[in-house]
């Protein structure tokens, strides 16, 4: 009699061992599953090619949603997302250039900005004009590779609208 009742609370105390066991690696699991192992977060600092890859005036990079600004040696970077809900804003080819002064500093101005989903309209500085945006376009920091010579923009590192790198 007692042998079996020491049996079966051995066997209560093995199950309930295993039990507890099963469920402290299932929380275990749960809780590493939390914690990513690689970040899917873009990079922000990225390498969009040689100046010389530049046309003088405006080109789009689609991949960073991104207008690159080139005059001459001079080059500076405005953001496509608009500042609304983030759609990507599109350049349209102003009839004449325009010089204007931002923020101190002359700007030659060749396009200005739509948005296609709200109607937001931008100046050529990323200025906003109308419709529902509240801010103006992103500026962001261009600087050049030195292992390459590329050009690099951080898209964490905004910049104020007199901005400019100027390659050697
Ligand atoms: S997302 Fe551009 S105006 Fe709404």
């Amino acid at each position: 009699m007692t042998l079996r009742k020491d049996r079966r609370d051995f066997l209560l105390k093995v199950g309930t061992g295993a039990g507890m066991a099963a469920l402290a690696a299932q929380a275990t699991a749960s809780l590493r599953s939390l914690v990513p192992n690689v970040s899917y977060d873009a990079p922000t600092t990225v390498k969009i090619g040689q100046p010389t890859d530049f046309p003088d005036g405006l080109k789009f990079l689609p991949d960073e949603r991104l207008f690159v600004f080139r005059e001459g040696l001079t080059f500076h970077a405005i953001s496509a997302v608009c500042t609304h809900l983030g759609c990507t804003v599109r350049a349209e080819a102003l009839s004449q250039v325009e010089t204007a002064m931002v923020e101190g500093a002359p700007l030659r101005l060749t396009h200005r900005f739509m948005c296609p989903c709200h109607g937001s309209r931008y100046s050529g500085d990323g200025g906003n004009q109308s419709g529902p945006a509240p801010r103006p376009l992103a500026w962001y920091h261009l600087s050049i590779a030195p292992d390459d010579g590329q050009l690099v923009v951080d898209l964490a590192r905004e910049v104020s609208r007199d901005f400019r790198l100027t390659v050697a």
